[in-house]
């Protein structure tokens, strides 16, 4: 009678299992099946076997390096930094899992992960090392990958506000540039006319300077949203980026005759963000508010309000637009889902706004009431100060 693959009978026993595998010769053949390189080594770190795979992998037949060492087979340093590790799971036990950077026989470089155990003899005593080689290159390529379309998605919804910005700050800068223009006449006249007196000369000269002073904001505003940004996470402070924005975003809303309201916490209200992103997410949220009241006959008004709730950051943005169908709530943080028409809306600045907030460990929210209104909320945790 043949074998038969009795369960039961072959697990047991220490060794039963194992001599089933070496009498039907199966350890080889299974092992030569797998597609991840396999090899094992004496406790002294002397290759005993590999698999095809493995051969494959370091270019060499399996009775080329039984009884060698790494040694024997690659450079002293390298061989260092694989005799150190072997060490390491002898001494510790237990499973090792490590990523290595190798180079393969045509030269190619490759990102492995080593998952390496130990066996014993029949005694219980440590016998050696085994091991596999996975090949990781391809997840670590579309890791990197991703990562990539995602600053590229972040660029490009950066880019879909420069043009919005572009008409605020323009609106902004000239209020300005008009007082002084028009006051700088004033005195002009007036100093020709040797009638210029010193209270209204510093009174001018103080209005001139608030004007500038607010061109100052405005440039310093844009500065802060120009930079590129670093991952950098910093104590920010929610009210201040909020001021910020509305400097620098607010006059798109008084063009357009809508109004904003703040409504801020008492207190400090510190934020571990990254103040140009959290910037951006809010612009998102304030462009987005803009086009959903533009169409709504009566005059709009957005609230941008901060509380503090279970010791989180709350930052609500709520308008009166025409809101939100129940179908697409959830739906609006899709990468590239719109309902503006083509050339208005990119799809792109709820999905941005998603994932910087998730990136400071937060959460945002929305809720609607269609002919009524949107609301989003961030959660962030607050800043140990
Ligand atoms: N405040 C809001 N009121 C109504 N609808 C909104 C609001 N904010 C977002 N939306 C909806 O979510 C969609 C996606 O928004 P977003 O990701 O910013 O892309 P875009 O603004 O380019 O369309 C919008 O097209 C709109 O349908
Ligand atoms: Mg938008």
């Amino acid at each position: 009678m043949g074998y038969e693959w009795d369960m039961n009978t072959n697990r047991d026993g220490n060794g039963s299992m194992e001599n089933l595998f070496r009498t039907v010769g199966l350890r080889k053949v299974t092992i030569d099946s797998l597609p991840l390189p396999v090899f094992y080594k004496d406790k002294d770190g002397k290759y005993l076997g590999c698999n095809v795979a493995f051969e494959l992998f370091i270019g060499r037949k399996e009775c080329d390096i039984v009884g060698k060492s790494v040694y024997d087979l690659g450079p002293k340093e390298i061989a260092d930094e694989y005799f150190k590790k072997d060490r390491e799971l002898i001494r510790d036990g237990g499973k090792q899992v490590y990523e290595w950077v190798v180079k393969t026989t045509s030269g190619e470089t490759r990102n492995v992960q080593f998952h390496k155990s130990l066996f014993n003899d029949d005694l219980g005593n440590v016998a050696g090392i085994v091991g596999s080689v996975l090949d990781i290159t391809n997840q670590k390529q579309a890791v990197l990958a991703q990562e990539k379309l995602q600053q590229q998605l972040l660029l490009a919804s950066k880019l879909a506000s420069v043009g919005s910005l572009a008409a605020g700050v323009a609106h902004e800068i000239n209020n300005p540039l008009t007082i002084i223009k028009g006051s700088v006449a004033l005195l002009k006249m007036k100093a020709s006319m040797s009638r210029l007196d010193t209270e209204q000369l510093l009174k001018t000269l103080a209005n001139q300077e608030a004007a500038v002073d607010r061109m100052t904001n405005i440039v310093n505003g844009l500065l802060t949203f120009a930079r590129v940004d670093t991952d950098t996470l910093d104590s920010v402070d929610v009210q201040k980026v909020i001021t910020d924005t509305l400097d620098l975003y607010g006059s798109l809303f008084l063009q357009s005759a809508l109004g904003v309201e703040t409504r801020f916490h008492a207190g400090d209200m510190l934020v571990k963000a990254n103040f140009g992103k959290l910037q951006q997410v809010l612009m998102n949220l304030l462009t987005n508010a803009r086009d959903a009241m533009e169409s709504v006959a009566t005059k709009g008004l957005v609230r941008v309000q901060t509380l503090e709730q279970d010791g989180q950051i709350v930052i609500r943005c709520c308008d009166s637009g025409v809101g939100i169908e129940q179908d697409n709530l959830a739906k609006i943080f899709d990468p590239f889902f719109t309902t503006k028409e083509p050339g208005k809306g990119t799809g792109l600045g709820l999905s941005i706004s998603h994932s910087i907030i998730s990136s400071f460990g937060g959460k945002i929210l929305v809720s609607s009431e269609v002919g009524v209104g949107a609301c989003f909320e961030i959660y962030l945790p607050k800043a140990i100060s």
